[in-house]
């Protein structure tokens, strides 16, 4: 165990794999009796869910202003009452997107001033950053398709949202973001190929996380 946590999160376009991805991850270092919290944004407990419903439903008309400080909302009791007691009892939290979800999708994608939902965020999130963050990058043109076929199959047609029905140069925008705020951090972002088989990715996704949680506790321990 780690004293002070440790917070991961995952991000990526709608489709990508990081769903399938996060709950390996969380099944793997359960097997290794580590304490793990499994959370995600938006909409995580009974207001967050309310605030989901608003955010994803194709009947509501957002504009992307209202739609940042929805997530804002969210963000803030996210923060505040999940991710931070979590931290401090000292598990992996595991977040399933976080704040530079809003800065790929809202910043990038409905582009709004980047210097505006970065200030959001911080006051949001009160300057907490995630130690390492995993970006499933793939083309969302193949992402899509994917979870569309999905979503056919299980006979969801309704179950698209208001993100999954924006147009291919939004998602492009989106994946173009996400790949900048990763190139600006490399230190705390691994940017990982999301077309790749589900079990090599997995592989690669648990080597890393076990790895800087390695350090962390011998960072702890001098
Ligand atoms: P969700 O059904 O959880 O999709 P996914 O499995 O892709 O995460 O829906 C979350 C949607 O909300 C997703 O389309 C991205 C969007 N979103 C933002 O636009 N900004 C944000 O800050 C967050 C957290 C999510």
């Amino acid at each position: 165990m780690i004293s002070t946590g440790f917070f991961i999160s995952f991000e990526g376009v709608e489709g990508c794999g990081k769903s399938t991805q996060i709950r390996i991850l969380r099944d793997r270092l359960k097997s290794e009796n580590m304490p793990v919290r499994l959370t995600r944004e938006p909409g995580d407990g009974e207001m967050g869910g309310r605030i989901r419903e608003l955010l994803l439903s194709v009947s509501s008309a957002l504009d992307p202003l209202t739609e940042l400080f929805l997530l804002a909302a969210d963000r803030t009791r996210h923060v505040t009452e999940i991710v931070r007691p979590g931290l401090a009892a000292g598990d992996v939290v595991l977040s399933d997107r976080y704040a530079d979800s809003s800065v790929a999708y809202q910043g990038y994608g409905r582009e709004l001033p980047l210097d505006f939902v970065h200030l959001i965020n911080s006051r949001a999130t009160g300057g907490l950053v995630p130690d390492l963050t995993f970006l499933m990058d793939i083309d969302p043109e193949i992402s899509l398709r994917r979870s569309r076929i999905r979503l056919h199959q299980q006979n969801m047609f309704e179950a698209e949202g208001r993100f999954e029905t924006e147009c291919l140069a939004f998602h492009r925008r989106v994946r173009e973001g996400y790949l900048r705020i990763a190139r600006d951090e490399p230190g705390r972002y691994a940017v990982l190929d999301g077309t790749l088989p589900v079990e090599n990715l997995s592989e690669t996704i648990a080597a890393i996380a076990i790895g800087a949680l390695a350090q962390r506790k011998e960072m702890e321990t001098v």
